[in-house]
């Protein structure tokens, strides 16, 4: 839209990121800050090793987060637990009453990084399901199946059919969030259940790139995370939810670094480091959209709505500005095994982040 088109300047109130990795110790001090200066609070993935499944692991990782975040900052981590075969219904209420835990998420067993300690299957949990329906406490999804027989491409789709539909009709009050989808069954399915305790965040990077970004010119390990990325017309369904501004779709990067030497390897592990472009990335694909007047729903207002929370009195803006994205983030004492190869390296973006001066 042309209007839209000389905007120079977006204002928006300060986003949070519902979906986060910020690992820990040496990498935790390096990927903290490109989060922080943009969004005042995440929800904090537990698929550390080991995995945080206590009330005493997520207050003792939530002071390394505070600890790792420069003096001048100000970012609130919102902690998950980790939902395991054992996990107690005492154990998570008694986090989400402490206000320690702000959700749980539920990796199937096997699904992605650091997910062997995951669930083995949904009737294992089912005392933890009820005693969180209860409290109003949110489930978190990593919603694929892990059966060998089901291609890789499809493990969301059929998730959606054999987990999500009965567990929803178990749990009709339980919150739940559909993280990181991938297809436009997934947007079907979310959007057109027009109910206030189920949504989905989705990523900058299931917004920008098709499943044939892995394979140009060369096997693209950067462009490899799970859920894997889907043909073009997942894409497509996944943009216009994102900019439909229905407030059951909202932000969630699922930033996850891994090191070069982690990506680039035999068996390279599954995660896009976009952290430290991800308001930018977004907010171009909201533009190329003509959508831009729904950016601050997505990225500010409905996110909060959902879990309960207030938004941001501040606001931030982003300019319109070319901006160069490094191929690589390492620094002086980083060894080149140890870069981290950023979501759009080398690229240039229209927008930038204004930063107070
Ligand atoms: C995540 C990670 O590396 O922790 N990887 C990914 O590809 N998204 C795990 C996850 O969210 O699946
Ligand atoms: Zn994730």
């Amino acid at each position: 839209m042309a209007s839209e088109q000389r905007a120079t300047e977006l204002v928006l109130r300060r986003p949070d990121d519902w979906h986060l990795h910020l690992r820990d110790g040496r990498m935790l001090e390096r990927v903290l800050p490109a989060t922080a200066r943009q969004f005042a609070r995440a929800i904090v993935m537990p698929n550390l090793r080991p995995p945080i499944t206590t009330v005493e692991a997520a207050i003792a990782y939530r002071e390394r987060i505070k600890s790792a975040l420069p003096a001048e900052m100000n970012f609130t981590p919102l902690m998950t637990a980790y939902l395991t075969d054992s996990i107690s219904p005492h154990e998570l209420e008694h986090g989400y009453q402490e206000g320690v835990f702000t959700a749980a998420k539920l990796y199937p067993a096997n699904a992605t990084t650091n997910s062997a300690a995951g669930v083995s299957d949904l009737s294992q949990i089912t005392a933890v399901l009820e005693r969180m329906q209860a409290i109003d406490m949110p489930l978190l999804i990593h919603g694929e199946v892990t059966d060998s027989d089901v291609d890789v491409f499809d493990r969301e789709a059929v998730f959606i059919e054999r987990h999500l539909i009965p567990l929803r009709r178990r749990f009709p009050e339980l919150r739940v969030v559909l993280e990181h989808i991938t297809t436009s069954e997934a947007v079907e399915y979310v959007g057109d259940a027009a109910d206030p305790r189920l949504a989905a965040t989705i990523t900058p990077h299931h917004l920008h790139i098709n499943r044939n970004a892995m394979f140009i010119g060369g096997l693209r390990s950067d462009f490899y995370c799970l859920p894997v990325v889907k043909r073009e017309q997942h894409r497509q369904a996944l943009r216009k939810a994102a900019t439909s501004g229905m407030s059951c779709f909202f932000l969630g990067t699922d930033s996850a670094p891994h090191p070069r030497s982690g990506k680039e390897t035999s068996c390279g592990c599954a995660g896009i480091y976009n952290a430290p472009v991800a308001l930018e990335s977004y907010a171009t694909v909201f533009e190329q959209e003509g959508a831009l007047e729904k950016f601050e729903a997505f990225a500010s207002l409905n996110g909060p709505r959902f879990y309960g929370l207030a938004v941001n009195s501040e606001v931030i803006t982003l300019e319109r500005r070319i901006q160069q994205v490094p191929r690589q983030l390492g620094g002086n004492n980083v060894d080149p095994s140890d870069e981290l190869v950023p979501f759009h390296a080398g690229e240039e973006l229209g927008w930038a982040l204004k930063t107070e001066d």
